[in-house]
């Protein structure tokens, strides 16, 4: 058996991982001989390849990003190489010049539907869930997200220092695109004051309201916006788009938008962080590298049991897996009715409602 890995969409903490523990699962239990495909998709168009072994993935578990190289614009169904035209044969043809009998895509939401294009066509592919957001349907975890979680919750440390200190309103704002996954967890673990949610459209006069009562008990305000969030009757806050993306917009700067609307309404001195990449950034926590090494040994299963158009999944704190054709095109969002909303409103967390 030949098969070929790729990493596609932004980096990730722990993708090295799975990387690492596919390779081993395969040369070790089914004397596979394992190819890595470079810079996501664009390496089955190029191509650009390069085998993997033992000695090739030893020390990289800990290590953040993908050895691989990654593309998030690199969709072989609309490729920019040609102007935007299907070239999927290309990177069909290309997979059997390499002589690959199967791949394994390890991504997000975009990823997977490109996977689950080249399933239709014939390219057997098992799917491994990748993204900080934790957005991807059918699995309650994808690795990435507690390492973003451990950047927020102790950014909110630092910052509240410093807000304390100076009596300030700190505002953070995170990843997570249209889900407030990262936001909700990483700013109960920081112990913020307010928690702003794409799922909870925000009224500015709740938020002061509650940064005036803090003011007038003393107390400073730590507030976390996730970047999809949006104030009643606004629109998202579109920091860029990237044109050819399979999700062209990139979110970004609600924090310093809520700063400029915030700071009239309240006495204290209003300040506001992005934390951007640094959330994607560096080496995995202790629980993404075993969630990550996990995900790799099931995919390795997966594909050793011929059970392709698989993606795996964590379910109930097993690893199962669901069909790819289930999760493309789908984002899995913050109910308004979880447990950790009812939570942060039970304690007194205010979540931006009038
Ligand atoms: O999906 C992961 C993510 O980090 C989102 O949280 C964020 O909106 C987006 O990717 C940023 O993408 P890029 O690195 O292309 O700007």
């Amino acid at each position: 058996m030949h098969v070929g890995i790729l990493t596609g969409g932004g980096d990730c903490p722990g993708l090295n991982a799975v990387i690492r523990a596919v390779t081993l699962a395969l040369i070790n239990e089914a004397g596979a001989r394992v190819t890595g495909i470079e810079r996501g998709f664009l390496g089955l168009m190029l191509p650009a390849s390069r085998p993997l072994d033992a000695a090739a993935v030893s020390g990289i578990l800990a290590e953040g990003g993908t050895i691989l190289g990654t593309h998030n614009r690199c969709d072989p169904f609309h490729y920019f190489g040609a102007g935007g035209a299907d070239a999927s044969a290309d990177a069909i043809a290309n997979a059997g010049r390499l002589g690959l009998d199967a791949l394994i895509a390890i991504g997000g939401d975009g990823t997977m539907e490109i996977a689950n294009r080249f399933i239709a066509l014939g390219l057997p592919v098992v799917g491994v869930p990748k993204t900080i957001d934790n957005d991807i349907v059918l699995t309650e975890r994808s690795f990435g997200f507690d390492s973003a979680v451990a950047v927020v919750s102790e950014s909110l440390d630092r910052l509240v220092t410093t807000a304390r200190s100076h009596g300030r309103v700190m505002i953070v704002e995170t990843m997570g695109r249209y889900a407030g996954w990262i936001a909700l967890e990483g700013g109960t673990a920081g112990g913020a004051d307010v928690i702003l949610l794409p799922e909870l459209p925000f009224s500015v006069d709740a938020v002061a309201a509650v940064c005036r009562a803090r003011e007038q008990r003393g107390q400073a305000t730590l507030i976390c916006i996730a970047e999809g969030a949006c104030a009643i009757g606004e629109a998202l806050t579109v920091q860029s788009t990237l044109p050819g993306s399979p999700d062209p917009l990139r979110l970004g700067g609600v924090g310093a938008w809520l700063q400029q609307r915030l700071q009239p309404l309240v006495a204290s001195e209003v300040r506001s962080l992005q934390l951007g990449h640094l959330q994607r950034g560096g080496s995995p926590t202790p629980f993404d590298r075993v969630l990550a090494t996990r995900f790799g040994y099931h995919a390795a299963q997966l594909l050793k049991a011929g059970r392709f158009g698989r993606m795996v999944a964590l379910q109930g704190d097993a690893c199962t897996s669901v069909a790819i054709a289930d999760v493309a095109g789908r984002n899995r969002r913050v109910p308004p009715a979880h447990e950790l909303v009812q939570a942060a409103r039970g304690l007194g967390v205010s979540l931006g409602e009038i």
